[in-house]
This record gives structure tokens, C-alpha cells and sequence, in this order.
């Protein structure tokens, strides 16, 4: 199956979606040698340079607070890029991107790093001639995001440096958008007393992903589906985000997080939303969002007495992924040998509306899983009467939609065929769609389409603040309910299987795919 191209001229609900002008731009990472930069936001930014889509004049400067000079920044980023870009550099596009990268280096409630920061955005417009936008990246911890956002204000570096002729000013937050509901609410005040929302772009980096994508050309480029996703046609949803990879060197943040906070309250309520949202009237930032925030918020809202008749949180224990003995969560260094962090977690959530009433969506999450994989699976209810003798009958099953999200980006839709032959016989075959295979070209790392949109001003992947506050509460009753349980053990899996066994007394009627 091929899904055909969008054509973006002809199609009401995109039509115009590429056409905003990326204009010159300044790029400001807060925690320029931290993590994230180095694997994902200076490759997306050299890719993007790579593929001649940045625009004429793009400056770049790195704030943190480690003193290093101009050229020792100019060195790092150039090694991240070599060792983390998805092509390999070009000495020349990569000499062209940094020659002039500037590195600020300060504490972040520093107000003379501020300052100093204001007098660098200034040099790059003089050399650009023109008033540059400006995009703050906060790629830190998030405690220091209340800090920063407030000395920007203080300095003035979140107005528009010529309102009337350009210098546009956006600011680029990292997840995690609060830890529940309150200090969300709380971050959301505290950003929007600096910047207007407009101004505002949170990044779920899923929502950059291809395959996310994906999803929406494949609910409204086509007539296919659109009839059947709804509750007559659809029995039950699976969505499944299993990594591999157990906790790293994370320990810090991920006591405080647990996978509920961490995969869940983002990224898979994400896909849920774009899998059951009302088709938006158009791409437009607003329009899709609107329609976002309506589904979520028609989700049955957990009651914490009884999130253990929806919910299952569990911990990987010792085991063994591809070959290699791995320890268990509580053994990890900086876990808490009493940990009652969970590792994976697995819900049903109902969708109380027209569309979804009586429909069960299974989400579940882990570390230290089988493997990685993201996929959202829709299976359909089963034919209405089997006219087949009872030998053809047998290997009828439901058809399911699978949409994989990674490795393997794609899409396969399972249907009955018959087995050749003199006897009807029938079992599922699958139709199969692979990015790979159609189009004969790499994706783009969610972060390089991210960053060109903010930079083009888009905000339509971005996560707006009622839809955080949304997202948080279907969380927080559920985090209620856990903390209100500090006795029963919390079950672990094995490191390497597909999962905890009570995950299994969430589902009705069904299995879990295999991992
Ligand atoms: C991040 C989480 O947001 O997403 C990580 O903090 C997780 O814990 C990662 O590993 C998964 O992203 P991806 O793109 O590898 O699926």
C-alpha cells in the first residue's frame, strides 16, 4: 500500500502548511554542552544547514554555565555533530555553520551573563545588517527554566528587537512542561508573564517524528479509514512505546519522574490525541491544537480510589536484553534501593464521546523492554457473521491497522485471505506500507522539522498550555492514587521480557501485542 503524496496545493487542510518564510535567525541554546545538544539540537541544525534549508544569515550561540572560550565551543559542537549527525559532515557546511558561533558563558541567574548575551545578539545583527530573529532554545534542567525565562524578560531580550520591520522573538522549551498539574500551571504563569503564548513553543519531540506525521495524512489524505474509526468499527486501540535502553545515567531525573511522567503525559497521550481527534478544519496551529485539547479532555478522568482497575506500574528487575546481563532498576546507580519509581506502566483510558464511547485504549510504556518499538495498533471489531464452513472460519481474525512508529516506520494493515488452494481456508496476511522502501530517502530527525518550524514561526507540532494542563490532569489523579498506596510491592519484570504479568488484568477481551 502506498499512501500517495500529500499535495499540499490541492488538499484544504494543508494547503499553505510549508509556505511561512524561515527568515534569518539567531539560535540560542541554553545548555549548549549538555546532552541534548550534542546528540540532537546542533546535528538537527547541521542537517538542516546540509540540506539548504536554513535561511541566509543563521547565528548561533551557546550559553551554559562551563567557561569555555569561542573556539573550545566551536570545537565540542563540531565533534557532536561528527559523532551524532545523520550524514556525515561536510567540512564545509559544518566551517560555515560555526565560524562565527559565539559561547556565553555564565551562570544562569546571572544578570551580567545576560547582558553579555544581549551584546552578542546585537554583533550578529550588525553583521547580518538586518535584525535578526531570535529563538531561546532551553535545552536544561528544567528548575532553571522559571530563572531564565525571568532574566530574558528583565533584560528585555523576549521583545521583538525592531516590532514593526522583524526581530521576532521565540522561546524553545524542553519537556518536562511541570511535574503535575500544579507546578504546570505554575510554569505556564511564570512563562507567559514574559513571553505571549504565540511566542511559546514546547517541544514533544514525537510530534516531529515522520510516522506522528504520518498518522494525520493517513486519517484525512485518505477515504479509506475515516468511515471506520469510530466505535461501531473499532474494537479496541493499542498504543506501545517499549525501549530497549534501561535508564542510563539518568538516575537523577528519573527517581523523580517514573515512566508515567516521562513517555506517557507526553509523547503517548500525543499519538493518542492525533489517533482520536475530530479532523481539524485545517493545519493551522490553532485549529489542530483546538482539536487536541477537545479529545483529551473527553478522556474519563481516572478516580484515584481506583487506579488500580485501570493502571499497572511496575519495575525491571535483573535480566538479560539482546545477550548481555543487565541489572535491575534498583541496583542502577543513583536509584534508591527502596525505589518505588516505576519503570513501565501500562492503563486503559476510555474516550467519553460520540466517537469513542465503550472504545478501550491500552497504552503501555517501558524501559529495559524486548526491544524498541513504538506502534499504535487499531483493531477492528470482527465480521458480523462467518459464512465459512467451519475449517475457513478458523483463521478469520479482526483486521488491525498498525502504524509503527520506529524502527521499521511504516504502516500494515492485517486482512483475511484465502490460502491457495482446493479447500477455503483463510489467515491473516498484512499489506504493508515501509517509509524505507516507498520513498528511498532517510526521514528527518524530529528535531530538524521542529526546529525549522519554530523557526518559521509554526507552531501546529507544539504543545499549547491548556493542553499541557489537559495532559496533566489524566495524570495527576493516577499519581494521586499511587502515592496513596505505599504498601503493596510494586511488581517487577524481568529486564529483556515484554513485560510484568499484571499488565495483562488490564485488558479485556484481548492480548497484548507481542513485543
Ligand atoms: C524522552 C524520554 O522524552 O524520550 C526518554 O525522556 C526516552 O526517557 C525518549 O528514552 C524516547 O525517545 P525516542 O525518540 O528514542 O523514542
Amino acid at each position: 500500500m502506498a499512501l500517495g503524496e500529500l499535495d499540499t496545493d490541492t488538499n484544504p487542510l494543508i494547503a499553505g502548511l510549508e509556505r511561512l518564510p524561515v527568515r534569518s535567525t539567531a539560535v540560542i541554546i541554553f545548555g549548549a554542552t549538555g546532552d541534548l545538544a550534542g546528540r540532537k539540537l546542533l546535528p538537527a541544525l547541521y542537517n538542516l544547514a546540509h540540506e539548504g534549508s536554513l535561511p541566509e544569515h543563521i547565528e548561533l550561540a551557546g550559553v551554559s554555565r562551563g567557561d569555555i572560550s569561542d573556539d573550545a565551543f566551536r570545537a565540542q559542537a563540531r565533534e557532536a555533530i561528527e559523532t551524532f549527525s545523520r550524514r556525515p559532515p561536510n567540512p564545509e557546511v559544518l566551517d560555515g555553520l560555526l565560524e562565527n558561533a559565539r559561547f556565553v558563558s555564565g551562570s544562569f541567574d546571572d544578570p551580567d551573563m545576560y547582558a553579555r548575551l544581549g551584546q552578542t545578539l546585537a554583533g550578529f545583527d550588525e553583521r547580518a545588517g538586518q535584525p535578526l530573529n531570535r529563538i531561546f532554545y532551553l535545552s536544561t534542567a528544567p528548575q532553571f527554566f522559571p530563572v531564565i525565562i525571568g532574566e530574558l524578560g528583565r533584560h528585555g531580550l523576549n521583545q521583538p528587537t525592531h516590532p514593526s520591520s522583524g526581530g521576532d522573538v521565540r522561546v524553545v522549551i524542553e519537556k518536562p512542561f511541570g511535574y503535575d498539574l500544579a507546578s504546570a500551571l505554575a510554569q505556564n504563569e511564570a512563562v507567559q508573564a514574559v513571553f505571549a503564548e504565540s511566542q511559546i513553543f514546547r517541544i514533544d519531540h514525537y510530534l516531529g517524528k515522520e510516522t506522528v506525521q504520518n498518522l494525520m495524512a493517513l486519517r484525512f489524505a485518505n477515504a479509506l479509514f475515516e468511515p471506520v474509526w469510530n466505535r461501531n468499527f473499532i474494537d479496541h486501540v493499542q498504543i506501545t512505546a517499549a525501549e530497549d535502553l534501561g535508564i542510563g545515567g539518568r538516575a537523577g531525573y528519573y527517581e523523580g519522574a517514573g515512566a508515567l511522567r516521562d513517555l506517557v503525559q507526553n509523547h503517548m497521550l500525543q499519538l493518542l490525541a492525533l489517533l482520536a481527534m475530530e479532523p481539524p478544519t485545517s493545519f493551522e496551529a490553532n485549529r489542530l491544537r483546538d482539536e487536541k485539547v477537545k479529545v483529551l479532555a473527553s478522556i474519563v478522568p481516572p478516580d484515584p480510589t481506583r487506579v488500580h482497575e485501570m493502571s499497572v506500574r511496575a519495575q525491571y528487575g535483573p535480566g538479560t536484553v539482546a545477550g548481555v546481563n543487565v541489572p535491575g532498576y534498583l541496583e542502577e546507580p543513583g536509584v534508591a534501593p527502596d525505589s518505588r519509581t516505576e519503570t513501565y506502566t501500562a492503563l486503559k483510558l476510555e474516550i467519553s464521546n460520540w466517537r469513542w464511547a465503550g472504545v478501550p485504549f491500552y497504552l503501555r510504556t517501558g524501559k529495559r523492554l524486548a526491544r524498541k518499538l513504538t506502534e499504535i495498533a487499531v483493531t477492528l471489531k470482527p465480521v458480523p457473521h462467518l459464512a465459512f464452513q467451519s475449517e475457513g472460519s478458523l483463521g478469520v481474525q479482526p483486521n488491525q491497522i498498525i502504524l509503527t512508529v520506529q524502527p521499521d516506520e511504516g504502516v500494515s494493515v492485517s486482512l483475511g485471505a484465502k490460502i491457495p488452494g482446493t479447500r477455503m481456508r483463510i489467515r491473516p496476511v498484512n499489506m504493508e506500507f515501509h517509509y524505507g522502501t516507498s520513498f528511498l530517502s532517510e526521514s528527518p530527525e524530529a528535531y530538524e522539522r521542529l526546529i525549522l518550524d519554530a523557526m518559521r514561526g509554526d507552531a501546529t507540532l507544539f504543545t499549547r498550555n491548556d493542553e499541557i494542563e489537559t495532559l496533566w490532569g489524566i495524570i495527576d489523579p493516577i499519581l494521586a492514587g499511587w502515592a496513596a498506596d505505599t504498601d503493596t510491592p510494586i511488581p517487577t519484570y524481568i529486564a529483556g521480557s515484554a513485560g510484568p504479568a499484571a499488565a495483562d488484568t488490564l485488558l479485556r477481551d484481548t492480548r497484548w501485542r507481542r513485543l
